[in-house]
């Protein structure tokens, strides 16, 4: 673990990079975004700071308040909507208008859902749209820039090119070569592993062939943020439990803020090109400063090896990249047909194929011959007294949130929290109390 010691003292350091360090928060409207790019122009000269989202509200009170903690910064908000690409390429044309390079693009933009495949009119599925290929879009478009601010000196001759995307490194999963797009096997797993796995093996592929940027896929941990305003009221409820347990393991925001400003800029993680390789990480292919990184919350490298090294055996990792150039490469204005809404077996489906992660007993039903109105509209209606205040939920709505419930208790184990018998209980009653 990376102590918070060194974390700060890399931090405070930043200013001996020089003024004027250009960074791109894309997801810098809240939660681990905010809180990075806040660190970041607290602790640099007169950086010039895109914050990229939706919230305009929002991304105004964070400006006014990056303005008054570092005035000679220059803070500026982009709107856009990144789960269209083209929303992407216009962001990315505002930026290259403005700047020559790009020092930093921090990635961080995402959403919990659980809805199933929720196609745009690009044909791509809206959340593996904003956790990958968008993200890879803007790497894409802003190559040049990177590059440019590769071969940049700062002061002390320290040129800074990184890209960091903050979203579940360590935990890959296996990719459907056959259908990495998501078209045909989607689920909140199959997208969560495909999101993750691909953003970790583009690590590797990319600081392979710009050896003087520096590739980092994070996971920030626990940590409270925005990330559950798409959720419905009943599956926040049940996340918001398991924040309550999770609390002693949790990554306070200001941490995280800190940690991921260290991930962004620290010696650590060198680009590949870097002679000196001693001081180094190891990098996602297992050697120490090949420039494409896997971290963990506090700062130590992880990675599936078993799975990231088969993958990179087989070449993957360049069958994704080429998958994700061929996607780029089709014409965005095409409005691709719109796939009829899962009905209720589907969605039964999902859920037992959820809630198979934990053994938890299905105690309600669904019948999954009627047609899908009747489960979307209330079959039978619930009430459950969340902070006193009533939320009425239909059974397919109580299916689903359960599910999330149940993925929480699968994140707590996966992130071995080690809930103690008496809190899984609590948990498992939860679920399936939500269920009766
Ligand atoms: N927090 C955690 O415990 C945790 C744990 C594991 C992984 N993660 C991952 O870490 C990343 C950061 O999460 P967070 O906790 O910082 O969440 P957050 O507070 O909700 O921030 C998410 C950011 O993404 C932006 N965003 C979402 N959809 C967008 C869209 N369609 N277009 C443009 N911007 C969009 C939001 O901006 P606007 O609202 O302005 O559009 C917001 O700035 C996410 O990918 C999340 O899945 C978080």
């Amino acid at each position: 673990m990376v102590s918070l010691q060194t974390v700060r003292s890399n931090n405070v350091s930043l200013k001996e990079l020089g003024p004027g360090l250009v960074a791109v928060f894309v997801g810098g409207t809240s939660g681990i975004g905010e809180s990075t790019a806040r660190e970041f122009v607290r602790h640099t000269l007169s950086p010039r700071v895109y914050l990229v989202g939706r919230n305009e509200t929002q991304a105004s009170k964070i400006i006014e308040e990056l303005r008054s903690l570092n005035p000679d910064g220059k803070v500026s908000f982009i709107k856009s909507d990144v789960s269209l690409l083209r929303s992407v390429d216009e962001a990315c044309e505002d930026i290259k208008k403005r700047e020559e390079r790009v020092n930093l693009l921090f990635m961080s933009c995402g959403f919990l859902s659980t809805k199933g495949r929720d196609e745009t009119p690009e044909g791509l599925d809206k959340k593996l749209n904003v956790h990958y290929y968008s993200r890879m879009r803007f790497i894409y478009n802003l190559l040049p820039q990177l590059t440019a601010a590769s071969s940049t000196s700062t002061t002390n001759n320290r040129p800074l090119s990184r890209v960091v995307s903050v979203l579940g490194a360590g935990q890959e999963g296996s990719l459907d070569l056959s259908d990495l797009a998501l078209k045909h096997n989607y689920s909140m797993r199959t997208c969560a592993a495909h999101a993750i796995t691909m953003n970790s093996l583009m690590t590797h592929e990319l600081a392979s062939q710009n050896p003087g940027t520096s590739f980092i896929h994070a996971y920030p941990g626990v940590v409270k943020t925005g990330v559950l305003r798409e959720l419905g009221p009943l599956a926040r409820f049940g996340t918001e439990v398991f924040s309550v347990l999770a609390k002693p393991f949790m990554v306070p925001l200001e941490e995280s803020g800190e940690r991921h400003l260290y991930a962004a800029t620290s010696q650590a993680f060198i680009p590949n090109e870097t002679a000196d390789k001693s001081a180094a990480a190891v990098g996602s292919d297992g050697v120490k400063g090949s420039g494409g990184y896997l971290l963990h919350w506090n700062g130590d490298t992880v990675g599936k090896q078993d799975i990231l090294r088969k993958y990179r055996e087989e070449g993957v990792g360049k069958t994704v990249w080429q998958h994700t150039l061929d996607v780029f490469q089709k014409p965005l204005d095409a409005l691709a047909p719109i796939p009829p809404v899962p009905g209720p077996s589907l969605l039964l489906d999902r859920l037992q194929e959820e809630l198979a992660l934990v053994p938890i007993e299905l105690d309600g039903e669904l019948d999954t011959d009627a047609p899908r109105e009747d489960v979307v509209e209330p079959v039978a209606e619930d009430a459950a007294d969340v902070d006193g205040e009533d939320v009425v939920v239909t059974t397919a709505l109580l299916a689903e949130e359960a599910a999330v419930a149940a993925v929480g208790l699968h994140v707590a184990q996966m992130n071995t929290l080690k809930p103690r018998p008496s809190q899984r209980e609590q948990m498992e009653s939860l679920v399936g109390g939500l269920l009766r």
